[in-house]
């Protein structure tokens, strides 16, 4: 017997228009229109749920965790961990190998530097394979946030490594050719983004992921465009770390995790040092917690993690792969109509990789912000500028784009509206 794959149904117009509800902040007006909120790809709006569970901890049991003897700690400590275990299941990781950071940028600086605190020796021969020095390598790509890019840099800037960087093609996809090159056996670690927040394509990462196993190289995996769209399993990527933001997931902000294996996680050395993160201490020297709670120095965000809990229950409620059905659909609409524009040319549109629902597009002879600012006197919030990937926009030949990115709350309406706006605002600078 053949099973036929089966694609997973997407949203309908009548259940995105309910769980528009959810979200108060979509029944607001701008500049005397109602919102049309395009910029879910900097941050997510969040629902009820999400404010609520927020407000809930705030005002029936906030207190510091893992510390006081009295009920509201003990209460607020499980309602902590039970956050760690709700995100550790959606992304398909076991609970301790979450660690909560601010925010996606600190994730990946706590590798950089406890990947360089092991090179100058701390934490001891466990922790000796980490070490980096001169004639080793960290291969990241040209497509890369700034914040999976500086932090490696800086990296190799205080190991001695060098950093080699995987080129794009004039489509901006991912040179895997010279990926196979650049991926050999002096590379340590590989730094490489699920979804690009320019371009929207979600990129091959099981091929990069076995070039690196070939020469047993570290992967990490900039998750911050995919966790929040696509159905993610980290042990079925087989990545090392990989690295989030809860805003971006209609969580709140001041809250971000990463994801380490265990095995890596028991012998990195920490980033942060303080309170909450040890066992024993002298004037001298400490003994450190095992991991997750290594990394977690400080006071901790609680309110913040727990509403991130009630924000990976409510996609869990709507349902991953619909999702990522509904934004595939959202994203190849919003390509074909943005291509079919004369003066628009669509960042990355003609390499055919799957994409999530966000596209970046230059408009000959307007400036972004100008198309921006157009879209935003109709109610209509868009990204402009270099969206923190300068190199990607270097290599395409353009300073700056414009960026509409959805969500599981946007309409093809909403889309539409904001790609007349753009032909609109090309009719206009055309006839002045
Ligand atoms: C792909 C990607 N990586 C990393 C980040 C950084 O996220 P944060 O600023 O929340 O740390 C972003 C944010 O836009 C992103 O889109």
């Amino acid at each position: 017997m053949t099973t036929a794959a089966v694609t997973p149904a997407s949203l309908s117009e009548a259940e995105i228009l309910r769980l528009r509800e959810d979200f108060p902040i979509l029944q607001t007006q701008v500049n005397g229109h109602p919102l049309v909120y395009l910029d879910s790809g900097a941050t997510s709006q969040r629902p009820f749920a999400v404010l609520d569970a927020e407000r809930d901890f705030a005002t029936t049991m906030n207190a510091a965790v893992h510390r006081g003897a009295h009920t509201l700690a003990g209460e607020a400590t499980e309602v902590f961990e039970d956050a760690r275990s709700a995100l550790a299941g959606f992304i398909g990781a076991d609970d301790d190998e979450i660690v909560w950071t601010s925010n996606a940028t600190e994730a990946v600086n706590l590798v950089a530097y406890s990947l360089s605190n092991a090179s100058a020796g701390r934490g001891g021969p466990e922790a000796d394979r980490l070490r980096l020095g001169p004639g080793d390598e960290i291969v990241t790509t040209e497509m890369e946030h700034h914040a999976n890019l500086i932090p490696w840099q800086e990296l190799a800037a205080r190991t001695g490594a060098t950093l080699r960087v995987i080129p794009l093609d004039d489509d901006g996809a991912l040179r895997l050719d010279v990926a196979a090159e650049l991926i050999g056996p002096r590379a340590r670690l590989v730094a490489v983004t699920h979804v690009s927040n320019v371009l929207g394509v979600i990129n091959p990462v099981e091929k990069i992921v076995a070039l690196a196993r070939e020469v047993g190289a570290l992967v990490l995996l900039d998750a911050c465009q995919s966790a929040p769209h696509l159905p993610l399993d980290v042990r079925a990527l087989d990545v090392d770390f990989a690295v989030l933001s809860g805003h971006k997931m209609l969580g709140p902000t001041g809250i971000g995790a990463l994801y380490g294996r265990r095995e890596l996680l028991e012998i990195m050395p920490p980033f942060l040092t303080g309170g909450s993160m040890i066992t024993t201490v002298t004037t001298t020297e400490a003994e450190y917690l095992p991991p997750p709670q290594r990394f977690e120095a400080g006071t901790q965000k609680v309110s913040q993690a727990v509403a991130l809990a009630a924000a990976v229950r409510y996609l869990q409620n709507v349902g991953m792969p619909r999702i990522a059905a509904h934004e595939a659909e959202l994203g190849a609409h919003l390509v074909d109509r943005l291509s079919a524009i004369d003066g628009v040319r669509v960042l990355g549109a003609g390499i055919g990789l799957p994409r999530v629902g966000l596209a970046s597009f230059d408009v000959t002879g307007i400036h972004s912000h100008d198309v921006g600012q157009f879209l935003d006197d109709a109610g209509i919030a868009v990204r402009v500028g270099h969206h923190c990937a300068q190199p990607l926009h270097r290599r395409l030949g353009v300073t700056a784009s414009t960026r509409i990115s959805t969500y599981l709350y946007t309409t093809r309406d909403e889309v539409d509206a904001a790609i007349d706006g753009v032909a609109r605002t090309i009719d206009f600078f055309r006839r002045a």
